[in-house]
């Protein structure tokens, strides 16, 4: 079967390296792609945003499956587009994309199907918000609406942040992203995010995961897409984890209330908290960088998983995982999550990928004309390292990073570092 993945990050190298490790895949376009490569992938230049160019491409192609990795498209409803032509598509319609593209939506979901989370309160104008501000002091989380590409959360310690944030939003900072603002009360705890994949009526959860949002080592600096991310995470209690999974479920059970037929991957993004884990936020669409060390811990077949959820018959499937663990570690562009540089060749890339266990999934990168890859954006390579143990796994990623190298490498040294520590490390 050929199968057409949208999408450019690091999250759709590793879809597509997974994907190609199916009997099941002939070809596998990629639309737009990145440096990276893979068995059977076929890079295409299309609009992953016009979903008729999508499926017109998909009809002359032969496709049986399309993946929509990121949620600009799934929001825009291009896999709408998809199953209306009558083609499987593995990611929700817009209808089940507004889980992740207003936070309002998601909000009220959570409140109308009693799913813990902060307490909130939302805004389309900017007199309102700053009068609630006036009575519940910081700190506060101040959250832009609409999709802002992971820069519209502001975790404010002081009021004159938050009314600052709040402000910013008004003041057109995240484009109609910030037509309206959702002001949260703030939680503490370790972060968690739990994948499920749906097929409309039932749910599968995968390995919990654990990503670094922060840009400097510590949980330091402005947050980011992704510093790095290790799976299963070690902290996390049993009953958690099942807690966990039940708040999924009843999430999928609260679409199906509400007439939403959703197909894909729903991410949850959870804070620990003393009194059990409640959900920060969902996203409609594999995490990244989760997805670069939950796929390859992942045994089973993902064509034939992704095919099921597509056509609602994911009862049919088992998922098998890998015994051990698997942490990544992002190389980033010097500057980011600010401005940065591109185009500096990258060496070392074979090498560490040469050490057992090590996947380097290409994210920022191109090639040139000779086929050198280059760096093509903040978030560079994702070096991922599997392992008997945490610690194994953690080693392994960091003496593969050692031999990569370009101008104005960026990583952080911690990843993974709290949760050797212990759960007490977040205290
Ligand atoms: P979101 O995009 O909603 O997940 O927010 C991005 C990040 O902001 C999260 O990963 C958390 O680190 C932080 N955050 C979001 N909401 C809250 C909250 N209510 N309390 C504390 N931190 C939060
Ligand atoms: N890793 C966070 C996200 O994918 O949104």
């Amino acid at each position: 079967m050929n199968i057409l993945v949208l999408g450019s990050g690091g999250r759709e190298h590793a879809l597509v390296c997974s994907l190609a490790s199916s009997p099941r895949a002939e070809r596998i376009f990629v639309a737009p792609g990145n440096g990276g490569s893979a068995p059977k992938l076929v890079k295409v230049e299309l609009d992953e945003m016009d979903g008729a160019a999508v499926v017109a491409f998909a009809e002359a192609n032969e496709v049986g499956l399309v993946v929509i990795g990121p949620e600009a498209p799934l929001v825009a409803g291009v896999a709408d587009a998809v199953r209306a032509a009558g083609m499987p598509c593995f990611g929700p319609g817009a209808a089940g994309a507004l889980i992740e593209g207003s936070k309002q939506f998601s909000k009220d979901l959570m409140l109308k199907y009693e799913i813990p989370t902060a307490e909130y309160a939302v805004f389309d104008e900017e007199a309102a918000a700053l009068a609630y501000l006036a009575r519940h002091p910081a700190p506060l989380v101040v959250k832009a609406n609409g999709l802002a590409a992971g820069k519209g959360v502001t975790v404010a310690e002081t009021d004159e942040e938050a009314a600052d944030a709040v402000r910013a939003c008004f003041a057109g900072r995240f484009g109609s992203a910030g037509d309206k603002v959702v002001i949260e009360e703030y939680l503490t705890g370790p972060e968690c995010s739990l994948l499920a994949f749906v097929d409309g009526r039932h749910m599968v959860s995968m390995v919990p995961a654990q990503d670094h949002k922060r840009a400097l080592e510590g949980d330091r600096g402005p947050n980011t897409g992704g510093m790095g991310v290790y799976s299963p995470v070690p902290i996390v209690s049993e009953l958690e984890q099942r807690e966990m999974i039940a708040l999924m479920q009843k999430t999928v059970d609260a679409l199906i209330s509400e007439g939403i037929d959703y197909r894909g991957v729903l991410y949850g993004g959870f804070m620990l908290t003393a009194t059990g884990p409640r959900v920060l936020e969902y996203n409609a669409r594999f995490g990244d960088p989760e997805t670069q060390v939950v796929l390859p811990l992942l045994e089973s077949d993902l064509v034939t998983v992704m095919l099921a959820c597509s056509n609602g018959e994911l009862e049919t499937c088992s998922l098998q995982w890998r015994k051990g663990w698997a942490v990544s570690v992002v190389l980033a562009s010097a500057g980011y999550p600010g401005s940065y540089e591109t185009g500096k060749p990258i060496s070392g890339i074979e090498a560490a990928e040469a050490l057992d266990g090590v996947t380097v999934f290409h994210a920022g990168t191109r090639r040139d004309d000779n086929g050198t890859v280059l760096t093509n954006g903040g978030r560079v390579l994702n070096v991922t390292a599997l392992g008997s143990s945490f610690e194994a796994a953690r080693e392994q990623a960091y003496r593969a990073v050692d031999l990569i190298d370009f101008e104005g490498k960026t990583y952080r040294r911690d990843i993974g570092e709290r949760a050797l520590r212990g759960r007490s490390a977040w205290d």
